[in-house]
């Protein structure tokens, strides 16, 4: 085998490792602790579901949104949610709009804010059936927050709902 030969397979074998390993990094960097879930691609174009806002340290503006199974069965009444139903809650800085407000001529326009971070349930009873069949992830500019602590505080709080809501705060706004 010539050297050169040699040489540029040992430099492709090396690439390959490489992008093996960046490939690992950059997948379980994307997917939630103890659930995997990486964030929907699609998650903008959901349906929304109904709105809230946080007051005290949270501060916010949030949107819930649902895929189509989660929509189907929010609209009829549906309990427990069916298997692949995905809820999506976005949430933005609460703001005051000094733009808004030279026109209406007093103070009382609030709008969203830079964007906070987008958490999500996703419905799958055999994967998740000890946290009442719900997979939980948050995402900050579109990755996983990769904190196990944080994760574990979804199922404790939400847990607390009686199982007839299926672990669901919100509710359908018509
Ligand atoms: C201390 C309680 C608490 C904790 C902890 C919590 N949530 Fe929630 N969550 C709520 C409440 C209350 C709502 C409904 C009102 C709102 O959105 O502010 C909600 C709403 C949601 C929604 C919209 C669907 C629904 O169930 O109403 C999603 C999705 C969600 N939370 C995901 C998460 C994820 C993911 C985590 C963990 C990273 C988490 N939550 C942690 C209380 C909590």
């Amino acid at each position: 085998m010539s050297s050169l030969f040699r040489n540029l397979l040992f430099t492709a074998a090396g690439l390959l490792v490489t992008s093996l390993a960046f490939g690992k990094m950059a997948q379980s960097g994307s997917r939630s602790p103890i659930f995997g879930i990486r964030l929907p691609p699609n998650y903008r174009e959901w349906r929304v579901i109904s709105v809230a806002h946080e007051a005290g340290s949270l501060n916010d503006f949030r949107v819930i949104l649902g895929n189509e199974v989660a929509v189907k069965a929010f609209r009829s009444g549906r309990r427990p949610f069916p298997d692949g139903a995905m809820i999506a809650r976005l949430a933005w800085k609460y703001v005051p709009s000094a733009r808004n407000d030279a026109i209406f001529g007093q103070t009382q326009s609030f709008v969203a804010g830079d964007p906070i971070n987008v958490q999500v349930e996703v419905k799958n009873l055999g994967r998740y059936a000890a946290t009442g069949g719900w997979g939980y992830g948050q995402f900050e500019n579109g990755s996983a927050n990769p904190s196990e602590t944080l994760i574990r505080t979804c199922n404790a709080c939400h847990g607390k709902l009686p199982q007839s809501d299926d672990f669901v705060f919100t509710r359908y706004a018509p």
